[in-house]
C-alpha cells in the first residue's frame, strides 16, 4: 500500500503543476467544497469555511496570515464577534483520531479544535463532526439552527448534487441531512486539493523512501551529503537534522517526523503531530478578548473534563504549511516563526511574560534548548519546506 501511495502521490505533485486545482474530485469531495465555500449558510451571506480556512493561507484565515500583529483572532459573519482562538489548518487535520485517553502516552489523544472537544464520538469522525459546529457558532457563522442550514441547501445550486451523493435524503429530515453535509465537507478536507501532501519535504520523503533512509534518524550525527539532494537545501537537511536531534531542538518528539500509518495500514509522510496535549506556557495575547476569555485552561477547562493536570494543555498542531499560518499557537501570540522558535530555545533563560496557565508547563523538553541564533535560524528555514506547492 505504502507504494501505491508514492507513486500516486507523485502524479498528483505533477499534475498539480500543470492543471491546477480542480482537478480528480470525487463526487462527495466536489459536494463538500461547494458547501465548504457558501456563504449563504452564514447569517449575513457574508462568510463560509473558506473564509477562515483560506487555500491561500495554507487554510487559516487569511486576514491573520497577512496581519499577524494586530489580527489574531477571526470575525464572525456579524463583522464584530471574535473567538478567543487562532483558527488552525483545516488541512491533514482528518488524520486525528476520535478522541481517547491513551494509557500508553498517560494522556489524551485526538479530537478536533485545541481542545479536542469534537471529540467524534457521534459521527465516528472527528473531523465531520467539527465541521458541525462553526455554521450555529454565533462568533463564526451564527446561524440559528440547523434547520435553517438545511433549507439554504434545499435551495442551492448543488442541492441535485447533494441528492446525487445521498440519494435517500429527504430535506425535511434536517437532522440526517446536517449529518451528510459535515461528511461530504470533511471528504473535501482530506481530498487531494486540501490535504495534498506535495511539499519539498514531501517529495525528499519519497527520494529517501527510494534508497530506503527514514527521514525521523536524521540528525547531528547524519552525514547529510550522503542523503538524497538537490531537494532540500543544505541549511534545510541541517535544519531536519535539529528538528529530530532529542539533544538539539527536539522538535519531533511532539510534531512526529515518522511515517504515519492510518488503521488500514496505508502509509503517508509525517503529519508533524502526535495529536497528544500540552502546555507551551505561552502566555496570555493582549490581542484576544479578555473579557470573553480571562483564562483560556485549554483542554483542562472542557466542561466534560474538568482536570487540573489537564489545565493550559492545547493539541499539538501539524506543522505542514506552517510558514503561511501566521500567527501562531491557539492564541496567535507569536506573529513570527522566528519569535515562537525563539520562545522554545529562551522562555525559562530570557524574560518572557508568564505562562497564561502556570500549571503543567512542559520543562523537560522545552524552554531551554541552547541553540544559537543560527540554529534556531536553520530550524525556521527547515520549516518552510512544509508549504505544499
Ligand atoms: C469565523 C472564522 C471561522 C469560520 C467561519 C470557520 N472556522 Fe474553523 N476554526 C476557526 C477557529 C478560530 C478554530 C479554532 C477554535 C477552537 O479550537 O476552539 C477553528 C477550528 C477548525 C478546525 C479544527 C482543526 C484542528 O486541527 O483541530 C477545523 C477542521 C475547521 N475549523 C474547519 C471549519 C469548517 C469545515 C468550517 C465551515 C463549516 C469552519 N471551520 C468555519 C475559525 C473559523
Ligand atoms: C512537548 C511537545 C512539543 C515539542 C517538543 C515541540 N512542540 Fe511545537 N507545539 C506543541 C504544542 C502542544 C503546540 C500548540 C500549543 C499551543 O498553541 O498552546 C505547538 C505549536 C507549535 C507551533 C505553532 C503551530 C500553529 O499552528 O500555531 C510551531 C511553529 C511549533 N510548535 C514548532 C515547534 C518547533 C520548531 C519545535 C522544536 C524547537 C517544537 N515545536 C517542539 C508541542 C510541542
Amino acid at each position: 500500500m505504502g507504494k501505491i501511495f508514492i507513486c500516486l502521490s507523485t502524479l498528483l505533485f505533477a499534475f498539480n503543476f500543470s492543471v491546477g486545482m480542480a482537478f480528480g474530485l470525487s463526487d462527495i469531495e466536489r459536494l463538500g467544497k461547494k458547501i465548504f465555500k457558501d456563504k449563504n449558510l452564514s447569517l449575513y451571506g457574508n462568510q463560509s469555511c473558506k473564509t477562515c480556512h483560506h487555500p491561500g493561507a495554507g487554510f487559516v484565515d487569511k486576514e491573520n496570515r497577512f496581519d499577524p500583529y494586530n489580527s489574531v483572532v477571526s470575525t464572525g459573519s456579524d463583522g464584530i464577534s471574535v473567538g478567543g482562538r487562532n483558527a488552525p489548518t483545516a488541512a491533514y487535520a482528518g488524520f486525528s483520531p476520535v478522541f481517547h485517553w491513551d494509557a500508553g502516552a498517560g494522556g489524551y489523544v485526538g479530537g478536533m479544535f485545541w481542545d479536542g472537544r469534537a471529540t467524534g464520538e457521534n459521527l465516528l469522525d472527528p473531523l465531520a463532526e467539527q465541521a458541525q459546529g462553526p455554521f450555529l457558532n454565533p462568533v463564526e457563522m451564527a446561524m440559528p439552527d440547523i434547520a435553517t442550514v438545511v433549507a439554504v441547501v434545499a435551495t442551492s445550486n448543488y442541492a441535485p448534487g447533494f441528492l446525487a451523493v445521498f440519494p435517500e435524503t429527504d430535506f425535511n429530515n434536517p437532522v440526517e441531512t446536517y449529518d451528510n453535509m459535515a461528511r461530504a465537507i470533511a471528504a473535501y478536507e482530506r481530498s487531494s486539493e486540501v490535504t495534498r501532501f506535495s511539499s519539498r519535504f514531501d517529495l525528499f520523503w519519497e527520494q529517501c523512501k527510494l534508497v530506503g533512509v527514514d527521514v525521523s534518524t536524521i540528525d547531528m550525527t547524519t552525514n547529510l551529503a550522503g542523503l538524497p539532494q538537490d531537494i532540500l537545501s543544505i541549511s534545510q537537511l541541517k535544519g531536519l537534522a535539529l528538528f529530530n536531534d532529542p539533544a538539539k531542538g527536539n522538535c519531533a518528539a511532539c510534531h512526529l517526523t515518522t511515517d504515519h500509518v492510518d488503521p488500514s495500514g496505508n502509509v503517508y509522510p509525517p503529519l508533524f503531530t502526535d495529536f497528544t496535549y500540552d502546555n507551551l506556557g505561552i502566555p496570555k495575547s493582549l490581542n484576544v478578548s479578555i473579557a470573553d476569555n480571562p483564562v483560556d485552561y485549554g483542554l483542562g477547562g472542557r466542561a466534560d473534563i474538568q482536570q487540573v493536570q489537564q489545565w493550559g494543555k492545547f493539541k499539538v498542531s501539524t506543522l505542514r504549511n506552517i510558514a503561511k499560518t501566521r500567527p501562531y499557537g491557539h492564541n496567535g501570540y507569536f506573529a513570527t516563526l522566528e519569535t515562537i522558535v525563539n520562545f522554545y530555545n529562551t522562555r525559562d533563560v530570557r524574560p518572557w511574560a508568564p505562562p497564561e496557565v502556570a500549571q503543567n508547563v512542559n520543562t523537560t523538553e522545552l524552554g531551554d534548548l541552547g541553540l544559537t541564533p543560527m540554529e534556531e535560524r536553520l530550524l525556521v528555514v527547515f520549516m518552510k519546506s512544509l508549504n505544499d506547492q
